[in-house]
Order: C-alpha cells, then sequence, then structure tokens
C-alpha cells in the first residue's frame, strides 16, 4: 500500500518535471500497469515443461515484446536478417530453401536450420547441444559471424534509440531499462508459446470425434512404435538425447556433433535427437539438411546405414522396412502436421 502511494508520487514527480522539461508525455511509458500473466498451456498427457517460468514467467507484454524482436532485422549487423529470415511460422519455424542456413551476406553456414516448437520441453538446444538454456539461444544467432554477425551492445544500443522499445520494455519489466539479460528473456517469452499439440496424432490421441486413423496410418503408427520410438519419443517425439543414426559424415563440412562440446569421443557424430512434430513441413533433413524427402530419410534407417564405433547399436544392422512398411511410416509420419500451429495468426509478424 504504502510502497504504491510513494510510487505514484514517484510517478506524478517524473511527470511534472517532464513536462516543465517539455518533454512529450507520450514518450514516458505507462509504469503503473501490471503485464498480464500469459501461462503456457501444458496439453493433456504431456511431461511437465522443463523451462523454468519461475525465472521469467511468460506474459502477454512479453510475448509481444519477443516477437517484434524475433521480426526485427536490425538484431543483425547490416539490418538484413531476422531470426524469422531462417525460422519462418508457415515451415514451422524450419527453413525449407536451403540445406545449410544462409546468414547475413548470404554466408553459408554449418547447419540446417530446425523447427522451433515445443522448446519449453527442451534440454539441449543446437544440433550439438551446444546451448542448455533457452534463455541463452538467441545470443548465439545473434552474434555468430555466419548468422547474423551483430555485437551485443551494438544491437542493444539500437534498440535504446527506438521508443517503440523503451515503451515496450517498460510494459514488460517496469521500466524503460534495456539490458541483454531482459532481451533474452523476452525472446523466451515469444519461443515458450510455440506450442504444437493439434496435428491429427493429438485429435486421434484425444479421440475427438470424426477423427480416426486409416489402416495405413495405424500400421506406420505400430511400427513407429517398434523402431523409431525409442528415440523420437510421443508426445514429443524427441527423447531429449544424442544419438549417431548412421549418417556418413560429410568431409568437407567436418561436423562432428556433439563430441565438439564435450570433447569426448565417446559423443563423435552424435547429434540432437530432432522433434518429429510438423516434420513434413520441414524439409531438407539432418543436421546438414542432407535429404530432401521423408522417403529419403526412411530409405536411409533401412538400407543406408554407415558403420562407426558410435553407431546406436539398434541400428547396427539397418532397421528391417520393406518398401510398402517405409511407405506407410511416412503415412504416419504426415499425421505429425499441426496447420493450426504453422497458420497461427498469434505467430505472425507484427504489423
Ligand atoms: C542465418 C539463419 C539463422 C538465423 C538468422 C537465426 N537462426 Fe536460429 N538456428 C539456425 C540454425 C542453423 C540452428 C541450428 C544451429 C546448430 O545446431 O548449430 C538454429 C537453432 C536455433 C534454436 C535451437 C532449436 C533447437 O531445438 O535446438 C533456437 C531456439 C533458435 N535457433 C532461435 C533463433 C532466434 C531467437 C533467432 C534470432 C535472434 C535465430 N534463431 C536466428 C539458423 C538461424
Ligand atoms: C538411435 C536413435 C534413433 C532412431 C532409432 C531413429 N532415429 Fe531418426 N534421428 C535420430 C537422430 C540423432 C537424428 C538427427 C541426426 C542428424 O541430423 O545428424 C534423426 C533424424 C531423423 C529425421 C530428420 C529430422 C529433421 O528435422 O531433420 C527423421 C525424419 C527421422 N529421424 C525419422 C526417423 C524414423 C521414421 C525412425 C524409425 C524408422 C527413426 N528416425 C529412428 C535418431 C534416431
Amino acid at each position: 500500500m504504502i510502497k504504491s502511494k510513494v510510487g505514484f508520487w514517484i510517478l506524478s514527480l517524473i511527470a511534472i518535471t517532464c513536462t516543465q522539461m517539455g518533454m512529450q508525455l507520450s514518450h514516458v511509458p505507462r509504469l503503473v500497469t501490471k503485464p498480464k500473466p500469459m501461462p503456457i498451456v501444458v496439453p493433456q498427457g504431456w511431461p511437465k515443461p522443463t523451462y523454468r517460468f519461475r525465472d521469467n514467467p511468460p506474459t502477454e507484454e512479453g510475448f509481444a515484446l519477443g516477437k517484434v524482436l524475433f521480426y526485427d532485422p536490425i538484431l543483425s549487423r547490416d539490418s538484413s536478417l531476422s531470426c524469422a529470415s531462417c525460422h519462418l511460422s508457415y515451415t514451422a519455424f524450419a527453413h525449407t530453401d536451403h540445406a545449410l542456413s544462409h546468414g547475413i551476406e548470404s554466408r553459408i553456414g554449418l547447419r540446417n536450420a530446425p523447427t522451433l516448437a515445443n522448446l519449453a520441453w527442451g534440454q539441449r538446444f543446437m544440433w550439438d547441444g551446444a546451448v542448455h538454456h533457452l534463455d541463452f539461444q538467441a545470443l548465439n544467432p545473434i552474434a555468430h559471424p555466419d548468422e547474423m554477425d551483430a555485437a551485443l551492445p551494438q544491437v542493444l544500443a539500437r534498440l535504446r534509440r527506438q521508443p517503440q522499445y523503451q515503451t515496450r520494455f517498460a510494459q514488460t519489466f517496469g521500466d524503460t531499462s534495456i539490458t541483454g539479460e531482459r532481451m533474452l528473456k523476452a525472446f523466451s517469452q515469444f519461443l515458450v508459446q510455440l506450442v504444437s499439440a493439434n496435428a491429427k496424432y493429438d485429435q486421434v490421441q484425444r479421440q475427438e470425434p470424426g477423427v480416426a486413423f486409416t489402416a495405413q496410418e495405424l500400421n506406420g503408427q505400430a511400427l513407429f512404435m517398434t523402431h523409431c520410438n525409442s528415440c523420437h519419443t510421443a508426445p514429443l517425439f524427441t527423447n531429449n538425447g544424442f544419438a549417431n543414426n548412421g549418417l556418413k559424415p560429410d568431409p568437407e563440412l567436418k561436423d562432428w556433433g556433439r563430441m565438439g562440446i564435450t570433447r569426448k569421443k565417446a559423443d563423435s557424430l552424435m547429434f540432437k535427437v530432432p522433434t518429429l512434430r510438423n516434420i513434413a513441413l520441414t524439409p531438407p533433413y539432418m543436421h546438414d539438411g542432407r535429404f530432401t524427402s521423408l522417403s529419403q530419410v526412411l530409405k536411409h534407417y533401412a538400407k543406408g546405414i554407415h558403420q562407426s564405433p558410435t553407431l546406436d547399436p539398434k541400428l547396427r544392422n539397418g532397421l528391417p522396412l520393406s518398401p510398402n512398411e517405409q511407405i506407410d511410416l511416412v503415412a504416419f509420419l504426415l499425421t505429425l502436421t499441426d496447420h493450426q500451429f504453422a497458420f497461427d495468426k498469434r505467430f505472425e509478424a507484427p504489423q
């Protein structure tokens, strides 16, 4: 009570001083309104999210700020590229034009831009798990020379010059101070809301009226549970682990995956098990985008396994999948497409 009264008087004083100094009141953000909580909805039957919401409770204002940042090219050195240039909402936030990501000045990166969905359940981020907290993820693309190639102080200085950001940071965090930590928290408040849980698969799980798998999809699902679910575990379609799934290393890219982070030989050629949600929307496939279609992926698991010391033992002899079974499996994978998510207006570029 006393606190809010004191706050009121301080605010009034600031307002009076600003008016006396001839400043426009419209540029002084209202500091009193509290941001509106926007808890994420945990889909039925899913595990608890891993993101620590206590440390950064999502609000409508934070989500809106995170979204504006996500679509703003001033985050890249030459203002040519935003996060959304590589993570497009219509393709479940993956990038389907390129196998390897294209950064500013068309610099080619080492890896394929992955889908962004259900990140609140993620434990490690990037193909090699280099990032262990979602709040630090945005630093990577901003600073990476092959991506946005900007320095954080430069980015913050640009944001501070814009009245819209002063207002939005104040609405979200209570005052106009624009810091790296706040920017990263705002990104997470946007990213955790990207929940995809309304594919045909989910509707069948929820036994919604009028939705059922075809015989082919049912057979595909049974094959999936036998051969794929141990790594691509439902309902997130990842076990959040790392594995070597038998891809022959590209001699030019020299990408050893997780070993680059842990320096352990046992992690050589281990990559993060990616989610298979919205997989039909996110070609090309694998960390280097080497496969353009799901049928190529299935052929790889059946006949294309490259032997190496860290290869997952389950894949040693390839998976016993006949050509017809491969087709049925693809039919099942297509049921993981969530059109509502891909066309959700809330996630599109702000007007
Ligand atoms: C030049 C293209 C490019 C831009 C721009 C870009 N990303 Fe990415 N993003 C990628 C690539 C490629 C990866 C995978 C990198 C790796 O594994 O080494 C990735 C990975 C991620 C991941 C990890 C996903 C996971 O499941 O592991 C998140 C989250 C993410 N990006 C968010 C962002 C945000 C936020 C921005 C803007 C600040 C951004 N990206 C800008 C290409 C890009
Ligand atoms: C031993 C664990 C494991 C098993 C079993 C497994 N996968 Fe994978 N899968 C992975 C890993 C790891 C990757 C990423 C590899 C990379 O890019 O280096 C992957 C990648 C994929 C991708 C590409 C995803 C993307 O976003 O690029 C698809 C599609 C896929 N797997 C489908 C399947 C199917 C279908 C099965 C069963 C027939 C299966 N996987 C079995 C571990 C596994």
